[in-house]
């Protein structure tokens, strides 16, 4: 089990319900959306292991998309993992009629709505009510910067951020309304991050890396932010792999690594094929593009898929 604080205490007097200080770490793992791909999860643990991370945290929507949503979150409690609501947290939690995903297509709500029965049919209530006791947001510091963790924004929990969307006022207002330096969150499944006035070295523009291992390096003061992507369903970038994010306080500066995750994808697609997911979640899995949910995106994101 990597080395973590298990039982984090409650912020006190906090101007923000449903948050929790989860401590101070140097080099922290955050694992967007898992969307029940158990297989993708397992094998994100062992890198993050392998990478020397202090601590591994799961930013919510741990079912949806893939097959046997149980064994995801049995992964998660098993592990210790410390781990906020994502939407579909809340929705299971509260037995709501559907995923709270935030579509507006019908398109994407048809798929939505697959994914979301399954993953509410298959889900045991145990792990639902567990769902319920989960913080909406975490509150940690990476060396001297105060980190804010939340699921889609730190407004609302199915709230997009996406690059092409996201401006540097609006991100500069959250950070400054949400007393943060850095905002971590997911729900997109893209992973993309920005930093902030950066005082030397670095880069104001998209820090979404090109290939494995490229580190972007922001001088300090690092204000900015990080959406970890996904581990539930590749990038929509023609690779079978999945991402997650290591974000470290260094001595010049915070660092951020998108780590892909290369896993038994042909397995995972035939799984999904025995308990009669949609053609097009496989196809998606198996070609790294994205075939559903994806009426949502803005239009520069879209222009960078297939379809
Ligand atoms: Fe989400």
């Amino acid at each position: 089990m990597l080395p973590q604080d298990p039982s984090p205490s409650p912020l006190p007097a906090s101007a923000f319900p449903r948050e929790l200080f989860a401590g101070a770490y140097r080099r922290v793992a955050f694992f967007g959306g898992i969307y029940s791909n158990y297989l993708a999860l397992d094998r994100a643990l062992d890198l993050a292991r392998s990478l020397k991370v202090d601590a591994v945290f799961a930013l919510g929507d741990f079912g949806a998309f893939g097959p046997h949503p149980d064994r995801a979150v049995e992964i998660l409690r098993g592990n210790g993992i410390v781990s906020i609501q994502g939407n579909y947290e809340e929705a299971l939690s509260d037995a709501a009629e559907d995923c709270r995903c935030g579509y507006v297509d019908p398109r994407d709500n048809h798929y939505a709505r697959l994914s979301f029965d399954y993953t509410a049919a298959k889900t045991a209530a145990p792990h639902k009510a567990w769902m319920g006791t989960l913080p909406r947001h975490l509150r940690m510091t990476l060396g001297d910067r105060r980190v804010l963790c939340c699921h889609g924004s730190p407004r609302r929990i199915n709230e997009f951020l996406w690059a092409s969307a996201t401006s540097d006022a609006f991100l500069r207002k959250l950070l400054d309304d949400y007393q943060t330096d850095l905002l971590i969150c997911t729900h997109t499944g893209l992973h993309w991050s920005r930093f902030l006035e950066p005082a030397s070295g670095g880069s104001a523009g998209d820090g979404r890396p090109a290939g494995n291992g490229l580190l972007a390096r922001h001088g300090r003061p690092a204000r900015g932010i990080i959406n970890v992507g996904a581990l539930g369903r590749p990038a929509n970038n023609g690779r079978t792999d999945v991402w997650f994010a290591i974000v470290e306080a260094g001595d010049d500066g915070t660092r951020i690594e998108f780590v892909p995750v290369a896993y038994d994808h042909a397995r995972l697609a035939a799984e999904m094929e025995r308990e009669g997911l949609p053609p097009e979640f496989r196809e998606t899995i198996l070609t790294g593009w994205w075939t559903t949910c994806l009426e949502i995106l803005p239009a520069k994101e879209r222009a960078s898929g297939r379809y």
